[in-house]
């Protein structure tokens, strides 16, 4: 079954929506591919993302939830930078381990793009631990490209990982070929 994709900007998120965000954030499974620590906990990542979410409509970031049967399953965000870099986007993505490999993170994806280019985004990127084998070949499949690896960027219980620079270039092209 195809994803309902809500733009959180556009559609309001109930209380119990976003506890269901706190949860897949806080999920052992989704938690492990985070490249740094924040939340800790469903109680402070549900309060994080009710401030977060509070703030969006006034904010250049965006937000994209994923329902199945009325069911919060997934989502991404674009964190916008300022700037000399204002025409660039970092994009997150997050699918609850019990619907992963159902297609839905490649429609967020899709959805983050299209929403990024109606912000103006020019460069969206969507870097990740190289030996995230799911986002790597996800972010591919949506169009990003690799565009290099950063040797042992993350250390962790003293163990090396590379990261991997995914980006895709949205320009608008006034002379299409
Ligand atoms: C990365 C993630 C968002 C992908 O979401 P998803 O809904 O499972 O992705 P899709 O179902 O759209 O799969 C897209 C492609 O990736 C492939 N894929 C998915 N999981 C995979 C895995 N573990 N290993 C290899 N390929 C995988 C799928 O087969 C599919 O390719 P195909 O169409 O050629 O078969 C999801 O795995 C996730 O939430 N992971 C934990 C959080 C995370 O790592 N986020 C990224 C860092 S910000």
């Amino acid at each position: 079954m195809d994803p309902e994709i809500c733009d959180a900007k556009k559609v309001c998120l109930s209380d119990s929506d976003i506890l269901m965000l706190a949860q897949i954030e806080e999920h052992p499974d989704v938690r492990k591919w985070a490249g740094h620590a924040y939340g800790g906990s469903v109680e402070k990542m549900h309060e994080w993302f009710k401030k977060s979410l509070t703030e969006l409509p006034r904010s250049s970031n965006e937000f994209v939830v994923a329902k199945i049967n009325g069911t919060v399953v997934g989502f991404a965000g674009i964190h916008r930078f300022t700037g000399n870099m204002s025409h660039v986007g970092e994009v997150g993505v997050m699918v609850h381990p019990d619907h992963q490999n159902k297609g839905i993170g490649t429609a967020l994806l899709k959805a983050c793009i299209q929403t990024a280019k109606k912000g103006g985004v020019e460069r969206l990127e969507a870097d990740t631990l190289a030996i995230n084998k799911a986002m790597m070949k996800t972010a591919q499949k949506a169009g990003f490209l690799v565009e290099g690896i950063r040797k042992k960027r993350l250390k962790r219980d003293n163990h090396y990982y590379d990261e991997a620079l995914l980006a895709i270039s949205l320009e608008y092209k006034e002379h299409a070929e």
